[in-house]
C-alpha cells in the first residue's frame, strides 16, 4: 500500500492544485469534502486543510472536528486552513486592513526550521486572502512573515502542526513545491513512491484478480483516456479485453480507420462498428443541440448494447473515467451541500446488461494518464490528442445534420488540424476544430458571384475545459489555412476565427 495525504477541502478554488502539487513529488493524495470526511484515518499519513471562501469569523464556516488528526498526524493549514488552527486554539483572526491578492515576498523566514529549509528571504508567494491571522495562539512559533502579513507560516509546539497564509500549491510561490516537500517527505516521513511505474504494476495485478478468467467490454472513443484505459486493461487481462470503437458518422477526417488501426498495432481485440447511417438516420431533420446529443447518445448505447451482446460471457463494463471527474466538490455558496460530479463515458447502459463497472484510471488526473500512457510505450499521437466531444461534429454543424455537411466540415477541419500540426501549433493549443454555421454569405470566385457556406474556426488554450481563452495564432497561419479552405473546399466561401473566451462563450457552439 503507498503512502496517502489526505486533503480535506472547504471548498477553495486551489484544491485539486494541492493534490496536483502533492503527487508531483510522487505522493499520492486525495481529496474528500471537510462535511463529509473519511471515516478511516488510520490510512493516512499526513493532512493538508485547504483553502476556502469562507471567513472563520462566520457563522457558517466550516468547523470540522480535527481531535483525531491535531497533534496526532503531520497537519498544514493553508490559509484558511492556517486560520481555522489558530482561531479556535487560542489565536486571533480578523479582517485584514487591506485585501491581499497576488505576489508578495517573505520578508523574514525562520531558515533553521526544517519546515523552511531551502527557502530564503525574498522567496515569492502567492496570497489570496482578506482575514489576517492577528495574533498567533500561544503555544505557536512564527516562522515567516511578509511585509504585510506578520503571520505568514508558523509552527505550534509539541505537535507537527503547521499553518501558511500564502498557497504552496499555486506555481507563482516559487518555493512551494520544496515547503511541501520538507513537510510531507522531512517531516512527515512519507516516502516518494506514487510512480507511474508503480502504479501500472500495481493496477495491473489488482485488475488480474478482480477480473480473474471474466470478459471486460470497453467503447473505445479515440481519446487518451479510453485508450490508456484499455491499455491498462489489455496488459492484465489480453484477449479476454473486448473494445468496441463505434463509428457514429460524426468523427473527423479518415479517423474511424486510422484509429482503429493504430488500436489494433497496441494489440487491442478491437471491433469496429460503422453505424454512421444509423446516426444519421436518426438525426435527419433535427437542429436542436441538446436533442441532437440525446439522440447520438440514445443511438450510440443502442448500437454499442447490440454489439456487447455478441460477445460471451462478458461480465465487466469497463469505462475512462478519471478522478476529477469523481471529486466531492464542496459548494462555495451552498454549506455543506456536497455534491458528486459523476461521468460515464458510455453514457449510462441500459440496466438489463448488469454488467460490474471497472475504472482502471478512476485515480489520476489527465496529466497522469498521459505519464502512465508514456510509461505503456503508447503512441505520442493519442497520448498528445486534443478533446473531441463525444457528438463529435453533430455539435460542430449548427443547425440540421446531413451527409454532405458532414464531409464538408471533414474537410475543412482536417486542413485547420493539418496546418496546426505543420505549423507546430498543434501542441500549444488545447483543443482546436471547426464549426458550420447555418449561414450562406455572398462571394465572388473568378467572375462569378457565389452564395455558400460560412466555416469558424475555433482553437482555445485551457487546463481543464472549464475556462477557456482563444489563442493568438499567427497571422500568416490563419491566412494560408483560410486560403486553403476556401480553394480547396467546395460549398465554403468565408472562414471566420472565434475570439470568444469561456466564460461567457462556451468552448464548442452547440
Ligand atoms: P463547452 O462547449 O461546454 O465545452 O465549453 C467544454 C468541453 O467539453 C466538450 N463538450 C462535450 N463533450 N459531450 C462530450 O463528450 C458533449 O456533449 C460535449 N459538449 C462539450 C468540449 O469539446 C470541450 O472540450
Amino acid at each position: 500500500m503507498h503512502n496517502n495525504v489526505l486533503i480535506l477541502d472547504f471548498g477553495s478554488q486551489y484544491t485539486q492544485l494541492i493534490a496536483r502539487r502533492v503527487r508531483e513529488l510522487n505522493i499520492y493524495s486525495e481529496i474528500k469534502p471537510y462535511n463529509n470526511p473519511p471515516k478511516d484515518l488510520s490510512i493516512y499519513q499526513a493532512v493538508i486543510l485547504s483553502g476556502s471562501p469562507f471567513s472563520v469569523r462566520a457563522e457558517d464556516a466550516p468547523q470540522p472536528d480535527l481531535s483525531q488528526i491535531k497533534g496526532k498526524k503531520p497537519l498544514l493549514g493553508i490559509c484558511y486552513g492556517a486560520q481555522y488552527l489558530s482561531h479556535f486554539n487560542g489565536g486571533n483572526v480578523a479582517p485584514s486592513a487591506t485585501r491581499e491578492y497576488g505576489r508578495a515576498n517573505l520578508s523574514y523566514v525562520k531558515e533553521e526550521e526544517q519546515f523552511l529549509s531551502g527557502i530564503s528571504e525574498g522567496s515569492q508567494v502567492w496570497m489570496s486572502h482578506s482575514d489576517t491571522i492577528k495574533e498567533l495562539p500561544e503555544n505557536a512559533v512564527r516562522l515567516a512573515s511578509t511585509h504585510d502579513v506578520e503571520n505568514a507560516a508558523y509552527r505550534i509546539e509539541g505537535e507537527d502542526t503547521y499553518g501558511i497564509q500564502f498557497h504552496p500549491e499555486v506555481y507563482h510561490t516559487k518555493d512551494g513545491k520544496k515547503l511541501l516537500e520538507n513537510f510531507l517527505v522531512n517531516i512527515a516521513g512519507l516516502k516518494q513512491d506514487w510512480t507511474p511505474d508503480a502504479f501500472v504494476e500495481t493496477t495491473v495485478a489488482e485488475l488480474k484478480e478482480k477480473i480473474g478468467d471474466e470478459r471486460v467490454i470497453l467503447g473505445l472513443s479515440g481519446g487518451v483516456d479510453s485508450s490508456v484505459a484499455a491499455m491498462l486493461l489489455h496488459k492484465a487481462i489480453g484477449k479476454h479485453l473486448h473494445c468496441i470503437f463505434v463509428n457514429n458518422g460524426l468523427l473527423r477526417k479518415n479517423e474511424f480507420e486510422s484509429v482503429l488501426d493504430q488500436y489494433k498495432h497496441m494489440g487491442l481485440n478491437v471491433k469496429g462498428v460503422d453505424a454512421s447511417a444509423r446516426f444519421l438516420e436518426a438525426l435527419k431533420g433535427e437542429s436542436d443541440p441538446e436533442t441532437k446529443r440525446k439522440i447520438i447518445g440514445r443511438v450510440f448505447i443502442e448500437v454499442f448494447d447490440d454489439e456487447a451482446h455478441k460477445v460471451e460471457n462478458a461480465k465487466w463494463l469497463a469505462q475512462g473515467t478519471i478522478y476529477p471527474d469523481r471529486i466531492e466538490s464542496v459548494s462555495a455558496s451552498g454549506g455543506p451541500s456536497a455534491t458528486i460530479k459523476s461521468h460515464h463515458n458510455v453514457g449510462g447502459l441500459p440496466d438489463y446488461m448488469k454488467l460490474k463497472i471497472v475504472e482502471p484510471l478512476h485515480l489520476l488526473f489527465k496529466d497522469e494518464v498521459r505519464r502512465v500512457g508514456r510509461n505503456l510505450e503508447m503512441d505520442p499521437a493519442i497520448l498528445g490528442r486534443h478533446p473531441f466531444p463525444g457528438p463529435g461534429l453533430g455539435i460542430r454543424i449548427l443547425g440540421d445534420i446531413t451527409a454532405e455537411k458532414v464531409s464538408i466540415l471533414q474537410e475543412v477541419d482536417a486542413i485547420f488540424i493539418d496546418g496546426l500540426k505543420k505549423w507546430g501549433l498543434y501542441d500549444k493549443v488545447w483543443q482546436a476544430g471547426a464549426m458550420l454555421l447555418p449561414v450562406n454569405s455572398v462571394g465572388v470566385m473568378g467572375d462569378e458571384r457565389t452564395y455558400e457556406k460560412c466555416v469558424a474556426l475555433r482553437a482555445v488554450e485551457s487546463t481543464d475545459g472549464m475556462t477557456a481563452d482563444w489563442v493568438n495564432l499567427p497571422y500568416e497561419f490563419l491566412q494560408k489555412t483560410s486560403n486553403d479552405i476556401i480553394n480547396k473546399v467546395k460549398g465554403v466561401n468565408r472562414v471566420v476565427y472565434d475570439i470568444s473566451s469561456k466564460p461567457p462563450a462556451t468552448i464548442e457552439w452547440e
